[in-house]
């Protein structure tokens, strides 16, 4: 097994996926509020991408996950299953979201802050998305991707913040998790180099305390072992013959 090069057609099919994925997002923004539940995000994005997009939201079905997001709030690191609970103010709340179109995958993720959000709550969100963005910065002709890993550590640690470790970035196209895996930590020249044509999520996650996980009996539900707040933000990106492309980028950041 290695690490697929995309063709252009499958880049433009990628494009697509991508696009529709950070819409999502920005469709959803709107209603991230203190008062509802995740279910009725859940449903919201649902229907959005059933009926609106005509695309298919990939994480329903998924090995068992039953919902069609991921919402990971406050000590939840990542794969929060939506519930009847509902946001209240201070909560920081991670969207992930993932469709598929035309048989290809598009997968991003951001934070929300609900209503009055501590500071320490709001510094560990804006650190924890310039980590993923000096992660994408390092994708550069001859980059390895131990040296995405080592950007994103350093400048998590040197905040004081830890790194998840259980759960990577991953090549994605045709299948949600492709290789390689896309390791938050390591050291520069580590790992596979990476070439044009490479798709792959960058999907750094930061604790406020240690970064130790377990999972609930849930089965899905990744949790801080100390109860610490868990910060997480994701593109979908293309490596170029220049740098990168980000297939997820929304409005707001562009
Ligand atoms: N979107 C997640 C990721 O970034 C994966 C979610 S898997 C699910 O890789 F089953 F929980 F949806
Ligand atoms: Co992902
Ligand atoms: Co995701």
């Amino acid at each position: 097994m290695s690490i697929v090069i995309k063709t252009a057609d499958e880049i433009a099919k990628m494009r697509i996926a991508g696009k529709l994925a950070a819409e999502v997002l920005e469709m959803i923004a709107p209603y991230v509020q203190v008062g509802i539940s995740t279910d009725e995000l859940d449903t919201i994005c649902h229907d959005y991408i059933v009926n609106i997009q005509q695309a298919i939201p990939a994480p329903l079905n998924y090995r068992g996950f039953p919902k069609s997001i991921c919402t990971s709030i406050n000590h939840q690191i990542c794969h929060g299953i939506p519930s009847e609970k509902k946001l209240k103010s201070g909560d920081i709340v991670n969207v992930d979201i993932t469709v598929i179109k035309d048989g290809y995958h598009g997968d991003t993720s951001k934070m929300f802050c609900v209503g009055n959000v501590s500071t320490h709550a709001q510094r560990l969100v804006d650190v924890t998305r310039e980590a993923l963005f000096l992660g994408i910065e390092e994708i550069k002709p001859g980059a390895h991707f131990g040296d995405i890993g080592h950007a994103i550590q350093k400048f998590a640690e040197s905040n004081r913040y830890s790194v998840v470790q259980e759960f990577c970035g991953h090549g994605i196209g045709k299948k949600f998790h492709e290789e390689p895996h896309v390791m938050h930590f390591g050291k520069p020249g580590e790992g596979a180099r990476i070439e044009p044509g490479m798709i792959f999520t960058i999907e750094p996650m930061l604790n406020l305390g240690k970064r130790h996980m377990k999972i609930l009996n849930d089965g899905w539900t990744a949790v801080t072992k100390d109860r610490s707040l868990s910060a997480q933000w994701e593109h979908t990106i293309l490596a170029t013959e220049n740098g990168y492309e980000i297939l997820t980028l929304r409005s707001e950041e562009q």
